[in-house]
């Protein structure tokens, strides 16, 4: 798969103008989409259609978080949407996604839908181990926590998880190949962590084994955003 095949790019932004017209500029360059909670609370479900209007595929990014029967309802909410994968929080628990694996899986096999991907939240990329320990009571390292939530996850059948790039080789190897790892929190060398905590590079994310890297301001945010990933080619392509 080409790396371009592999880039998500992040739709952080406010309203739908913003949103479609990034599309349009990064046409060429990327044929994943996320949408975030911003855009989505702003817009609607409306922005997907239009994403797909255009040819597009749709990260859908809303992290679902609730009890079983809540979380599966949205989840074959968001296949009758089309979208290409989603999302919901690990931490929900084994009976949470094994339930929305079923629910999707047989909306879509009635409705001749295509199933979409679905992916398990692990341990946030904005946290890190002392944060685990002291706000949220884990005793576990992030990169622990991280392992269990996966294993977690492919036992209810997720398709893959979200976790940083920093985790991607331990998964892979505690989960498997064929278990997709998504990442956020995917910095170039010449941009700032933001408020991300385990980041990485491009290049070291693929070389680690991601599936899809996950891009927002490290792309949106440089002066020139198709100039920036022909930069993030080049360190790849080089390696
Ligand atoms: O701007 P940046 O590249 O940091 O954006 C990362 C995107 O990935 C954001 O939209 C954020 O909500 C999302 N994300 C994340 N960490 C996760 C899951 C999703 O940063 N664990």
């Amino acid at each position: 798969m080409a790396w371009k095949d592999k880039l998500i790019i992040a739709l952080d932004v406010s309203d739908a103008d913003k949103a479609l017209g990034i599309v349009d500029m990064l046409s060429e360059s990327c044929d994943i989409f996320k949408v975030g909670f911003e855009l989505f609370v702003t817009t609607g479900p409306s922005i997907v259609d239009k994403i797909h209007a255009k040819g597009k595929r749709v990260f859908l990014d809303l992290k679902f978080h609730d009890i079983p029967n809540t979380v599966s309802k949205a989840a074959v909410a968001a296949a009758r949407l089309g979208v290409y994968m989603f999302n919901m929080h690990t931490s929900g628990g084994l009976d949470m996604m094994k339930r929305c694996r079923y629910d999707v899986a047989g909306f879509c096999e009635k409705n001749g839908v295509q199933k979409p991907k679905m992916i398990g939240v692990t341990v946030l990329t904005s946290l890190e181990s002392e944060m685990l320990k002291n706000e949220l009571c884990i005793q576990h390292t992030v990169k622990n926590q991280v392992k269990h939530l996966a294993l977690l996850a492919q036992k209810a059948g997720l398709d893959g998880v979200v976790a940083s790039p920093q985790e991607v080789a331990l998964i892979k190897k505690s989960c498997g190949d064929n278990f997709l790892v998504v990442t956020p929190g995917i910095r170039p060398s010449w941009t700032l962590p933001d408020d991300q905590m385990r980041t990485a590079t491009p290049r070291a994310a693929l070389h680690d084994g991601a599936d899809y890297i996950v891009m927002g301001r490290g792309i949106l945010k440089q002066e020139d955003p198709v100039k920036a990933i022909e930069l993030i080619a080049l360190e790849i392509l080089t390696a």
